[in-house]
């Protein structure tokens, strides 16, 4: 079940962060992240995903799924209802960023459809490039 993340769930949020990055974002980070105008989250009891959608454009900006919930079919069920969910709200195109190193994200997002539109180069910590990604959603 997929519900709309409500400041309620920030711990959880942060905590399935957590589980996903080594950069983690606070349960106080998500509460004013939910209060940005255009933000909605999308939480499992696994994994999440938060979308902004602003006019006709939207953007993934984070998708996490617990380690011992992979390859099951989440992130896929994830980015898809955000992508309705960003359609129904107005936006055309969906777009994201995802390290070049990260080959289960990349596989997930090519299988979903998305294609490179640009990189911005050594653009992590770590020195990997991070790729444009983009969705048309008409
Ligand atoms: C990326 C992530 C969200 C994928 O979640 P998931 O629930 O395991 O993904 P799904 O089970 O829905 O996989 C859907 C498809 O993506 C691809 N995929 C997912 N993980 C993969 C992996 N480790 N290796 C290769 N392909 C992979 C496959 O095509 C898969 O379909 P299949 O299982 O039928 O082969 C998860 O690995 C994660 O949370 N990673 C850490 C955080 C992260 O990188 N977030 C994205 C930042 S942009």
């Amino acid at each position: 079940m997929i519900i709309d993340a409500t400041g309620r769930d920030c711990v959880r949020l942060a905590e399935l962060h957590a589980l996903a990055f080594a950069d983690c974002w606070s349960a106080e980070a998500f509460g004013d992240l939910l209060g940005s105008p255009g933000v909605q989250a999308l939480l499992a009891p696994d994994g999440f995903i938060v979308v902004r959608t602003v006019a006709d454009e939207a953007e993934i900006l984070t998708l996490a799924v617990a380690p011992a919930a992979r390859r099951a079919g989440l992130g896929r069920a994830l980015a898809s209802k955000a992508a309705e969910v960003a359609r129904e709200q107005g936006a055309a195109r969906l777009y994201l960023e995802v390290s070049a190193k990260n080959a289960a994200a990349r596989a997930l997002y090519a299988a979903l459809g998305f294609t490179e539109i640009g990189r911005r180069a050594r653009y992590y910590a770590d020195g990997a490039d991070a790729l444009v990604l983009s969705l048309g959603l008409s």
